[in-house]
This record gives structure tokens, C-alpha cells and sequence, in this order.
């Protein structure tokens, strides 16, 4: 990778163009480039790349984004202490 990358997906280390690239093949949903590239299922569990690749494939597919399926959304994974979930009991 190139200092210059347009890195979108942090987590995963997926530049625009790969994106690009993948829509262009025809995966015009999240969860197509979700399992061809883990998009989105990285710690932040899409937070920050969600909502750039949704524009992207709105652009490519001329949907309005609001006509473009989100994916899966998960919460995200957070560690907590076993003390915690012993206080309920
Ligand atoms: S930025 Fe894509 S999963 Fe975190």
C-alpha cells in the first residue's frame, strides 16, 4: 500500500479502488464486498466504512442510497470484565 492510499475501510485495509474494482465486477451490495473483501467486519464492525461504500455503490448502481440494503449489522464485539456479568445473579 501506497502512502497515498485512499484507504476507506481501516480496519481491513481496503482502498477505494479495490471497491471500485469489485462493484465494477458486478457485487453491487454491502454484504457481496463484505465477504469477498471483510469490509466492514473489522473491530469497528463497519462504522467507519459503512456508510462511504453505500455512497460508492449508489453512485455505481444510480439507486438512491436509501434504496441500497445496508447489510448485516452487528454490534460491536467489546470486552467486559466476568465480575460484571456475575453482579446480575
Ligand atoms: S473501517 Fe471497515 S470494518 Fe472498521
Amino acid at each position: 500500500m501506497t502512502e497515498k492510499a485512499n484507504v476507506i475501510c481501516r480496519c481491513e485495509e481496503i482502498e477505494i479502488e479495490v471497491i471500485r474494482e469489485w462493484i465494477a465486477r458486478g457485487y453491487d451490495t454491502f454484504d457481496e464486498l463484505k465477504r469477498e473483501l471483510r469490509v466492514g467486519m473489522g473491530p469497528c464492525q463497519g462504522r467507519g466504512c459503512r456508510d462511504i461504500i453505500l455512497r460508492e455503490l449508489s453512485k455505481s448502481t444510480g439507486k438512491p442510497i436509501s434504496e441500497i440494503d445496508p447489510g448485516t449489522i452487528r454490534p460491536p464485539v467489546k470486552p467486559i470484565k466476568l465480575g460484571v456479568l456475575a453482579e446480575d445473579q
